[in-house]
C-alpha cells in the first residue's frame, strides 16, 4: 500500500514557516504546517487524515477534559542534510504508546499509521526541522477519549493526532533536584509506566513547591517507603558511583525511557559497568559525602543528557561545581546526538532515515 492510500492528504495552501525563527524556536509553542488526525468510532479506527495544522472543535463535556483518558508520546526529527532527516528509535515510542493505550483502555493504533504517519509528516514539513545543533523538530503523537459525555467510563470514541513543533534545547544549565517526603509520583499497580496525562498533572503541585524552594525539579522517591530513587519530571536518572553507572530498574512505577535504554545499551557496548537496580537516596547521599558520587544526570528525549548540579534530600545537599555536563554524561550526549544527526556510525540500527526532497 502507498502512503496515499493509507492517508487522506490535504496540503496547506500557505506555509507559516516564514513566521518562525528556527534558530530560537522556544519549546512547544510553534507548530509545523501539517498534522495527522484519525477518528475512532463504530468500534474501529477510520482512515487517517493529514491536513493543515489548526484548531479542533470539542464540546465542554468532552470526557478527556474531565477524566484524562489520554496518552501521548514524544520523539524527535534530526536534521542531517538537505536530503534526509533522521528519526531516533520511533518504534520504541510506538511500542510504549501501545502499552500506554492498553493500560488506559484506549484502542491501540496500527504500527504503520504511527510510523508511516510520522514519516509522511516529515516529508511534508521537513523545512521545519531546524538545522542548528541542539535544535530539533519535536514530534507529539497522542490519543484521547472523544465522547462528548460527562461520565467516568471507558469512551466509545477516540482521536489520534500527530503534531510537530520545532524546539530548542530543553535545559541550558545544570539542574537542581530535591526529593519530597510528602508527595509521590506513582504507586506500584498504578499508571507510572504509562505516558498518560494524569501523571504529569499530579506532579505539578510538588514541582511548584520544589521551585519555590529554589530547585528545578523533584527527584521522585518510591511511594511505599520513600526510600528508593525513581525518576525526575520528564527524565530518567543516572548516578555515576565510583565509575559504575547506576539507574533505577523498571518496576512499573517509572517511565521506561527510550534515552534511558540507549544509555544503558551504550554503556554495555563500551564495557562500562552499569547496574539497573534499586538505589536508595541514602546510598546517593552517602556516596556524595564519601566523594564517590562522580556525576548525576537525567536522560530523556527533550534534554538527551541533562547534568545535575545538586541533589537535595532531608535538609542535606550533594552539589557539583559544574556549568555543563560531566565527562560521563558528555560522552553519552555526544554518542547519542552524533548517531541522531548521522555524524557517527549507528551500530545498533537506531536511526530511521527519511528521504526528503
Ligand atoms: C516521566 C518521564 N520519565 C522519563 C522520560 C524520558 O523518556 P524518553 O527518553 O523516552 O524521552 C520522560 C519523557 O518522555 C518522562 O515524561
Amino acid at each position: 500500500m502507498t502512503t496515499d492510500t493509507i492517508f487522506n492528504i490535504t496540503k496547506t495552501s500557505s506555509s507559516r514557516i516564514e513566521n518562525v525563527d528556527l534558530d530560537k524556536p522556544g519549546f512547544g509553542r510553534e507548530f509545523a504546517d501539517h498534522m495527522l488526525e484519525m477518528e475512532y468510532r463504530d468500534g474501529k479506527w477510520q482512515q487517517p487524515e493529514i491536513k493543515p495544522y489548526g484548531p479542533i472543535e470539542i464540546t465542554p463535556a468532552l470526557n478527556t477534559l474531565h477524566y484524562a483518558q489520554s496518552v501521548f508520546e514524544g520523539t524527535k526529527a534530526y536534521y542531517v542534510d538537505g536530503e534526509s532527516v533522521n528519526l531516533f528509535r520511533p518504534e520504541k515510542n510506538y511500542e510504549r504508546m501501545v502499552r500506554s493505550c492498553e493500560r488506559m483502555c484506549i484502542p491501540t493504533i496500527d504500527r504503520d499509521i504511527f510510523l508511516e504517519g510520522i514519516k509522511e509528516l516529515i516529508r511534508l514539513d521537513h523545512q521545519w526541522v531546524p538545522e542548528k545543533e541542539g535544535n530539533t523538530l519535536y514530534i507529539r503523537p497522542f490519543a484521547c477519549a472523544f465522547d462528548p459525555v460527562i461520565s467516568a467510563r471507558v469512551s466509545d470514541t477516540y482521536r489520534f493526532f500527530i503534531i510537530m513543533s520545532p524546539v530548542g534545547s530543553y535545559y541550558d544549565r545544570p539542574v537542581k533536584l530535591t526529593t519530597t517526603q510528602q508527595y509521590v509520583r506513582a504507586v506500584k499497580g498504578g499508571v507510572g509506566a504509562a505516558k498518560t496525562a494524569g501523571n504529569y498533572a499530579a506532579s505539578l503541585y510538588p514541582a511548584q513547591q520544589a521551585k519555590k524552594d529554589g530547585f528545578d525539579q523533584v527527584l521522585w522517591l518510591d511511594a511505599e517507603e520513600h526510600k528508593y530513587v525513581e525518576e525526575v519530571g520528564t527524565m530518567n536518572i543516572f548516578f555515576v558511583i565510583d565509575g559504575t553507572l547506576v539507574t533505577p530498574n523498571l518496576r512499573g512505577t517509572i517511565l521506561p525511557g527510550v534515552t534511558r535504554d540507549s544509555v544503558v545499551q551504550l554503556a554495555k557496548h563500551w564495557d562500562m559497568p552499569v547496574e539497573e537496580r534499586r538505589i536508595s537516596i541514602d546510598e546517593v547521599m552517602e556516596a556524595g559525602k564519601k566523594d564517590t558520587l562522580d556525576e548525576v544526570f537525567g536522560a530523556g528525549t527533550a534534554a538527551v543528557v541533562a547534568p545535575v548540579a545538586e541533589v537535595h534530600h532531608n535538609g542535606q545537599s550533594v552539589t557539583f561545581d559544574i556549568d555543563g555536563r560531566g565527562p560521563v554524561g558528555q560522552k553519552f550526549y555526544d554518542a547519542i546526538t552524533d548517531i541522531q544527526r548521522g555524524q557517527a556510525e549507528d551500530p545498533f540500527g537506531w536511526v530511521t532515515s527519511v528521504e526528503v526532497e
